[in-house]
């Protein structure tokens, strides 16, 4: 069944209701199936996200094949809301982001933001730096980026009336092999993404006294 989103409407679609509606689903309207179209505004919503020098390393592989996601099913542990979602969201990182810094900063230049010069500074500097980090620096980088983006997809979702849950629980290096992802591409999370066949469980948060210092940390 294919449903023009606009039937699911949130009770407010102030940015603080959405972060406030927000759960992790895991019993998916296995029917139900997402628009390109809808699932397009949603990534592109969730790349306005900041990355470190704006270096967009988020790589997205969105999986809808039904026979695809029962490829990932024992690859997640048998997590049922991989197969019922509409979309899997393989959220990954690319070691190698300073490879786009030319198209990152040639796009600056075509929207006035920056000269020809700078830009070309900017690149040069960017590979510079990017490709001399040691891999697990730049691994923290891209895990950090991807974070980013992987919470701003979920909160894009949920403000046009679809449901997500964040999945750590799968095996990463099954799912490389399974899917051919790149050896420069780091696996951060997947995001079952759909309609809600059952509301996620409420939960609850540490008081900000368990996790706020003021001014000092001791
Ligand atoms: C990095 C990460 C990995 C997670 N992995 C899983 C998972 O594999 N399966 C699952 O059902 N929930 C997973 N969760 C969801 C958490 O259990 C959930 O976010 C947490 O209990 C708080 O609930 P809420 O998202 O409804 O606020 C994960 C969450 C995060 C942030």
């Amino acid at each position: 069944m294919s449903t023009n989103v606009s039937e699911v409407q949130l009770s407010s679609g102030s940015f603080i209701d959405v972060v406030k509606q927000r759960r992790s689903v895991r019993v998916f309207d296995p029917s139900w199936t997402i628009g390109e179209e809808e699932l397009r505004d949603i990534l592109q919503t969730a790349t306005l996200a900041p990355s470190s020098s704006n270096m967009q390393p988020w790589r997205f592989l969105v999986i809808q094949d039904a026979e695809l996601k029962q490829k990932l099913l024992p690859i997640a542990y048998n997590q049922q809301q991989v197969v019922d979602a509409s979309a899997v969201i393989v959220v990954l990182g690319d070691t190698k982001s300073y490879e786009k810094a030319e198209t990152i900063y040639d796009a600056a230049v075509a929207a006035g933001y920056m000269t020809e010069a700078v830009k070309e500074d900017f690149v040069k500097r960017s590979v510079g730096l990017y490709s001399s980090l040691p891999s697990e620096v730049m691994k923290g980088i891209v895990q950090t980026d991807g974070g980013l983006v992987a919470m701003q997809l979920m909160l894009a979702a949920k403000a046009k009336g679809y449901d997500t849950v964040p999945m750590g629980g799968y095996d990463a290096a099954r799912l490389i092999e399974a899917f051919g992802i790149p050896s420069s591409y780091v696996p951060i999370m997947l995001i079952a993404l759909g309609k809600a066949a059952k509301e996620g469980h409420p939960t609850t948060r540490l008081p900000l006294e368990e996790v706020v210092f003021w001014d000092s940390i001791s």
